[in-house]
This record gives structure tokens, sequence and C-alpha cells, in this order.
């Protein structure tokens, strides 16, 4: 049985996780929610902080989101961190605290989807939902040798019959974890070491020379190009900074205050914005510096950046207090997107 040997493999081959040592929903579900975006590598040290400091559900649900979004800096997508903090509240005042035990219950909570409410349910409390992460459908689409998209609805509904009957009766806790290893060091994306696969002998992609090709996505969208300003005001080893609101990327981190274009724009087409106008108030500043174009990639955007340097005291700006000016020490209590981060690490303020 297919189920039995990735098993067998997984006994032989697996690493020793700090989340794969614990049955607690809450440990595995911080766990999959990082593992979501993040290598398994970088994870570790921000799994072992993060639950160090919020170890049970109810001290994420207390927590100030502003910490959460700190110990979250530098993973990206940081609306799985408000997501998490939205469950917890869930959690903390329908659950009185205590973690939901039902696939159904779980798959209600904010930012968890059927990925990671069968790999709760199954971790945790050992239903069988099988799980259908990125690995999953790696496995499957070479081993079946199906070639359906597996991000069309088509795709999705084949892979999940798929993966419930290669499970079959196999305890769900465990054939799940396998699989998901399985996919992440044996049935890699690229360069697979197929001689030494325990498969090989079942894989229809293997044997019609078709791994590399597998699986298939539908055709990507093209990236939007956005345009980002960031303006680096300084004044007297402080700059200026503001939370950024609304429902775009990075809601609720700091930023440095910034002009936004949908276009390259000229530093003259940058002086004569009404958005450049609603900031200064005053013509007679000077740029110290404006950096090179960085291209910070997202999923669906590239943010093309520059940082522009102006030195600037309380008559330069209209609204002096609409900004918080922090020093470099201060600047760490703040969170902020990796791109400005690295720009204040890097900084000689
Ligand atoms: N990727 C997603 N979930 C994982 C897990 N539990 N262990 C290792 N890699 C994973």
């Amino acid at each position: 049985m297919l189920n039995n040997q990735i098993i067998n493999w997984y006994y032989k081959n697996k690493r020793d996780l700090p989340w794969r040592n614990t049955k607690n929903p809450y440990l595995i579900w911080i766990s999959e929610i990082m593992l979501q975006q993040t290598r398994v590598a970088t994870a570790i040290d921000y799994y072992n902080k993060f639950t160090e400091r919020f170890p049970s559900v109810n001290d994420l649900a207390l927590a100030d989101e502003q910490e959460i979004l700190n110990l979250w800096q530098g993973l990206g997508y940081y609306s799985r961190a408000r997501n998490l903090h939205h469950a917890a509240k869930t959690i903390h005042t329908i659950y009185k605290g205590i973690f939901p035990k039902t696939h159904k219950e779980i798959l209600a909570l904010k930012g968890i989807g059927s990925y990671t409410a069968a790999a709760i349910s199954s971790f945790a409390y050992n239903l069988p939902y099988a799980a259908l992460d990125g690995n999953v459908f790696r496995v499957l689409a070479r081993l079946y040798g199906v070639d359906t998209p597996i991000d069309s609805s088509e795709g999705k509904k084949l892979f999940q019959n798929l993966a419930d009957e290669t499970m079959g009766n196999a305890r769900p806790e465990i054939y799940n974890q396998a699989v998901i290893e399985f996919g992440a060091l044996q049935c890699t994306p690229k360069s697979p070491n197929c001689d030494i696969c325990p498969l090989i002998s079942n894989c229809v992609a293997y044997q019609s020379d078709m791994v590399e090709q597998l699986p298939k996505k539908s055709k990507q969208i093209k990236p939007k190009n956005r345009y980002f300003y960031y303006l680096f005001l300084s004044c007297s080893g402080r700059f200026a900074i503001e939370k950024r609101e609304g429902k775009d990327i990075w809601k609720s981190m700091y930023q440095y205050p910034l002009i936004e274009s949908d276009n390259d724009l000229s530093t003259e087409t940058l002086l004569q914005s009404n958005q450049w106008k609603e900031i200064f108030d005053s013509s007679n500043l000077v740029i110290l510096s404006i950096s090179d174009n960085i291209v910070h990639k997202l999923t669906h955007q590239n943010i093309n950046t520059r940082f522009i340097h102006i030195e600037v005291d309380a008559r330069h700006l209209k609204n002096y207090d609409r900004f918080i000016f922090v020093n470099k020490k201060e600047s760490e209590r703040y969170p902020f997107p990796k791109l400005i981060d690295n720009h204040i690490t890097n900084c000689d303020i």
C-alpha cells in the first residue's frame, strides 16, 4: 500500500522539528500558519520565540497587536499574524480559551483554510482529514501522473479525492506528516533524487518522464507594478514614521511617510504632486539623497521603491504631529515591513 510505504519512508527520514513533539492544537496551529509561506529553517526560530512569548491561546488573545506584529517582523504576509490574533480572541471568548475539537469549528476560525484545518485536526486529534498543501499536491500529481492544474477548482476537487484515497485507513496523524515530509525532502520541486525513491515503481510521472513538468498550474497572473517613494525625514538623529492604515498590504505596521503612484515618477513630477504638497509646507527643502530603485516582490505585485532622504524641521512639514519621530533604538518597538526595517538597519543616523 502506498500509504504504508510513505509512512515507512517517514520513520527513516523525518526531521525532528519542534512542532512535531506536541499534540497541543494551539502550538500546531502556530507552526502551520508560519509554514504556509515560510521555509522550515526560517520558521523554527520564529516559532520558538513566538510560542515562548505566547505559550497559550489566551496569552495570544490578550496580547497587543503591535507586539504580535513585532514578533512576526521579517516573516512577511502579515495578515497571517493579524488573523491569528483574531482567531485567538474568538477561542478566548467563544470557547473559553479551549481550542475547538471538531474540524468544522476549526475551519470556521479566521485565517484557517482547508489545509490548516486538516493539519490541526489530524495532528492534534487524529481526525481523518487528508491535508493537501503544496508538498502533497506535488507528490500526488507525480505519483498518479495528473496534469490538471492544481489551482483550478477542478484540480482542487480531484486532488482532494486522490489525497483521501491515498490516506485510506492509515493513521491520519502520522500519514499527513509523512506525506508532507516526503514532498519536502524526497519529492522536491527541482531535481528530486528519484533513484532512491521507494515509490519509483508506482510513480506514473517517473515512468513517463514527466517528473519535472508536474504539478501544473494555471497561467500566472502578471504582477501589478506599484511605485513607493518613502520619505526618510530625519531631524536631529530621529526620523519620521507613521502607522499604515487601510486595507492594503502591511496594514497596522509602521512605515516612513509614503507617496505612492501607479507609474514611475520623475523627481520633478514628485515634487509637484499633490501628495508632496500635503506633506511639505515649504519648497525650501534640501534632498540629501534618492536611492536606487529596489524591487520588493510580493505574490501578485512588485513594489518599486525609492528612499528619499531629507533633513527637516517643524517649519518644513504640514501637521508635524501626524508623524512619530523616533531614533533607531526607539524604532525597535514598532513593527516594520522588511523593506523599511532593512533601510533603518543600514541608515547612518
Ligand atoms: N510544511 C507544512 N506543514 C509542515 C509540517 N508540519 N512539517 C514540516 N513541513 C511542513
